[in-house]
């Protein structure tokens, strides 16, 4: 029996080893990701990461539902987080707690994630009192694309008080950890230095307390774009091709299936048990 981490012990790396997080919405995915890393986020890039939706916009309370019970069937010791999907809170704090609790009660999560800083910070305040641990996201947040016009980077120059008001805000507010997404490097450092709790980066650079990415995007297998910072860690998408290739000839000329794969009238016991 493997202790799970919890959201004090998250917050206990404030400062010290980075937390290595990543995203999965799969069981094996899930499997794969929670040997090594503290946070395992099901995350609403599933709608453009699986689904092939435009944005994030279009995902359902109901998909992240469904994923998280997914994840959950493949998490031992990581802490897993869900994203509260776009619309499933920002009408204020009751919107969110009665979604937040449907999120919890029906995938077994210990935490969930909303996007925004000092907006959100009542609604923040309002969950974490009734039990339910949150963690933030400031700086880039998806979900406010058409508000800002694209995926552009946040908090250059005076824009900067603004992201750091926002950090502040969600901290004080009783989050747990905070995802600063597309920010310059010295207002994340500045960022880490200031507020109580752990900044997770995402295009934010190393002086974050922990790193996130999409695991589909550093496996190379989400391939529709590629973000600066995403570093690729393997190219699964260009073997899955080259694979699919294969068998696709193998069935043209018919040597595929093998004499190995096939079945004969009479039952006879081979290696491996297959009969
Ligand atoms: O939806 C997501 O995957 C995220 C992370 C990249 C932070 O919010
Ligand atoms: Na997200």
């Amino acid at each position: 029996e493997v202790k799970a981490l919890t959201p004090p012990d998250i917050v206990s790396h404030k400062g010290g080893t980075p937390l290595v997080c990543l995203t999965a919405y799969t069981t094996p995915m899930a499997r794969l990701v929670d040997t090594t890393c503290d946070i395992v986020l099901v995350g609403d890039s599933v709608g453009m990461v699986l689904h092939g939706l435009p944005s994030t916009l279009g995902v359902t309370l109901d998909m992240m539902i469904m994923h998280a019970q997914a994840v959950r069937r493949g998490i031992e010791r990581a802490l897993m987080v869900v994203d509260m999907p776009f619309g499933s809170y920002e009408e204020g704090p009751e919107q969110a707690f009665r979604n937040a609790a449907r999120l919890m009660a029906e995938t077994g999560c210990a935490a969930v994630k909303l996007e925004g800083g000092e907006s959100m910070a009542e609604t923040i305040q309002f969950l974490v009192a009734r039990g339910i641990p949150v963690m933030a996201h400031v700086g880039l947040t998806p979900q406010a694309v058409n508000t800002f016009g694209g995926y552009k980077v946040q908090g250059r120059g005076n824009d900067a008080e603004r992201i750091l008001r926002d950090a502040d805000a969600v901290s004080k507010a009783g989050a747990f950890a905070v995802v600063l997404e597309k920010v310059p490097e010295a207002l994340a450092r500045r960022i880490t230095a200031d507020i109580a709790i752990p900044t997770i980066g995402i295009g934010a650079s190393s002086a974050c307390d922990g790193q996130i990415l999409v695991v589909d995007d550093m496996l190379g297998m989400f391939t529709d774009f590629r973000p600066k910072f995403v570093k690729r860690y393997a190219e699964l998408g260009e073997r899955a091709q080259a694979a699919i290739a294969a068998y696709a000839n193998e069935v043209r000329e018919r040597r595929f299936p093998g004499a190995e794969h096939v079945f004969g009238d009479q039952p006879k016991t081979i290696k491996g048990g297959e009969a």
